[in-house]
């Protein structure tokens, strides 16, 4: 009898890990995968800007340029951030812009009314900001204020950020804040979760409200440079894509939002850290979700833009769990564990895979929030483990998707299962394949086998994140617990690839 279990016992195995199975179609790419996707989030909450982004000019202990501190640009642009949102979030539709430009000491101060109440300087602004982008080598995104703003002040910010000099009084202004030219600003928001923070509109109602201050948001020359996006739904309001695809005019914009959280329970949301498998489990079904989100709202999509002109920005996403103890709860300050390694992976998988239509994306947030990809603590700094995903995948950026299908192990607790392996690949524009693989698997390592088909290749390479224990964290006393090193479990044989990914991993191969 304990023979048969044995046999029983070993072939089950056998035959689980022989499911692992990817197609990989190296001859099939075509679209492209939106660098954008790669975006970020920076909104004035809690230490995002102050102490995060920027330490004042006047900062004598910390490196900086005009405020922001170097070694979070050196970081980020190691990470090659394609684009930032700014400056909210909620704070976006409180958010008067002119009220953060000119002399600092003249700038009025304000209450941030969302987080925490605390005072608002307004010493980082739009100068600041954008400046800021230019040393980064990102886009601005800017989100505007349609909740508590008006459509002229929205339309004075287009003119102040992006139009030509003596085209009009926005433009001397800028000129007079010592700003010698446009930044030229493609990306604006107009709103930020309309249905909530942004004013509680319905959407028939913001509809309306957004073609009004999309009137007036000129470009600054004929060719089409503004990108307007849409305030767009929360999770599954699939009613709030219909209306907005079925009223807005087709050249008033060119990208709905969509946010998401991977939140286990709003009024119990559990320590970034001392969680335990159960926690672990929903927060992975929570970020799988997004499959299922992005696919059903693309299809809505589909309806009205069959060609696919219009984007799916999905302009927040990542982990929210309780704040760190001993901090702000209105700060949002949470640490990172390989839980975020795993929901960063597994939900670029899903955003690459469908780059037909997702053409941004923005981690929130970047810096001391949510899943931040740097935290900082005076002139410490940490990379997070997300940081890590992302500087790892940041070689799919702007290449062509490959199609990859993908069949997985389940991934089991009590009676629910999620597919332990996703993936998604791509071919770079010096010819070169990428394949991305996250084993979310707590316990079992997982084997796969993958048929490549229309391609050769001779040589292949990868890195890898992972670690023993799910909980662990890079702190500001071992910031290098957790970060990629060099991947050997693959074997290439002909057009058969042989990866075998431990458990709560994340690994990228390059195939040449
Ligand atoms: O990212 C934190 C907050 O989450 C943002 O301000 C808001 O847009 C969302 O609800």
């Amino acid at each position: 009898m304990k023979k048969l279990l044995l046999l029983i016992g070993l072939t089950s195995t056998k035959f689980l890990s022989a499911q692992n199975t990817i197609i990989l179609n190296a001859d099939k790419g075509k679209d492209i995968i939106n660098k954008n996707i790669y975006g970020h989030f920076a909104e004035h909450l809690g230490h995002c800007i102050y102490g995060g982004f920027y330490v004042g000019d006047t900062n004598k202990t910390i490196p900086h340029k005009d405020g922001v501190r170097l070694d979070v640009i050196d970081a980020l642009k190691k990470l090659k951030v394609p684009v930032l949102r700014w400056p909210g979030g909620c704070f976006a539709d409180t958010y008067h812009w002119k009220d953060g430009v000119g002399p600092k000491k003249q700038r009025p101060s304000m209450l941030n009314v969302w987080w925490g109440n605390v005072k608002e300087d307004n010493s980082f602004g739009t100068n600041e900001f954008l400046n800021m982008c230019e040393l980064l080598g990102a886009e601005p995104y800017l989100s505007g204020n349609v909740g508590s703003g008006t459509p002229q002040e929205l339309s004075d910010w287009v003119k102040y950020t992006t139009h030509p000099n003596g085209s009009s009084p926005m433009t001397d202004f800028r000129q007079a804040n010592g700003r010698p030219s446009p930044w030229y600003v493609k990306y604006w928001g107009l709103g930020n979760e309309a249905w909530g923070c942004g004013g509680n509109m319905k959407v028939e109602y913001y509809a309306n409200v957004y073609r009004q201050y999309a009137t007036f948001m000129t470009n600054w020359n004929n060719s089409d440079r503004i990108y307007r996006i849409a305030s767009g739904a929360s999770d599954a309001d699939y009613h709030w894509t219909e209306i907005l695809m079925k009223e807005l005019p087709a050249g008033m914009y060119d990208a709905l939002g969509l946010h998401h959280y991977s939140v286990i329970n709003w009024s119990k949301k559990g320590s970034a850290t001392n969680f335990s498998e159960e926690e672990y489990f929903t927060t992975m079904k929570r970020a799988l979700q997004m499959e299922e989100l992005v696919t059903k709202h693309s299809e809505i999509m589909d309806k009205y833009d069959p060609q696919k002109k219009k984007a799916l920005a999905v302009d927040e996403w990542g982990g929210w769990y309780d704040v760190e103890p001993g901090t702000n709860g209105a700060f949002l300050f949470q640490q990172n564990t390989m839980r975020d390694a795993m929901l960063a992976g597994a939900t670029l998988n899903i955003f690459n895979n469908h780059c037909d239509r997702v053409k941004m994306a923005n981690l929130a947030q970047t810096i001391n929030v949510l899943q931040a990809v740097i935290l900082t603590k005076e002139e410490k700094i940490v990379l997070t483990p997300t940081y890590h995903v992302m500087e790892m995948y940041n070689v799919h950026q702007d290449a062509t998707m490959l199609p990859v299908e993908v069949s997985s192990n389940k991934y089991i607790l009590g009676k629910d299962t999620l597919n332990a392996i996703s993936a998604s690949a791509s071919k770079d524009k010096n010819g070169v394949t990428h394949i991305s693989l996250v084993n979310i698997d707590s316990k079992n390592p997982q084997t796969i086998s993958i048929n490549i088909s229309g391609a050769e290749y001779k040589t292949i390479s990868g890195r890898i994140l992972k670690s023993d224990r799910l909980q662990n964290y890079n702190s500001f006393e071992k910031p290098n617990t957790i970060a990629p090193v060099t991947f050997t479990d693959a074997k290439l044989n002909a057009n058969r690839l042989e990866v075998k990914l431990p458990p709560f991993s994340v690994v990228v191969l390059e195939l040449k």
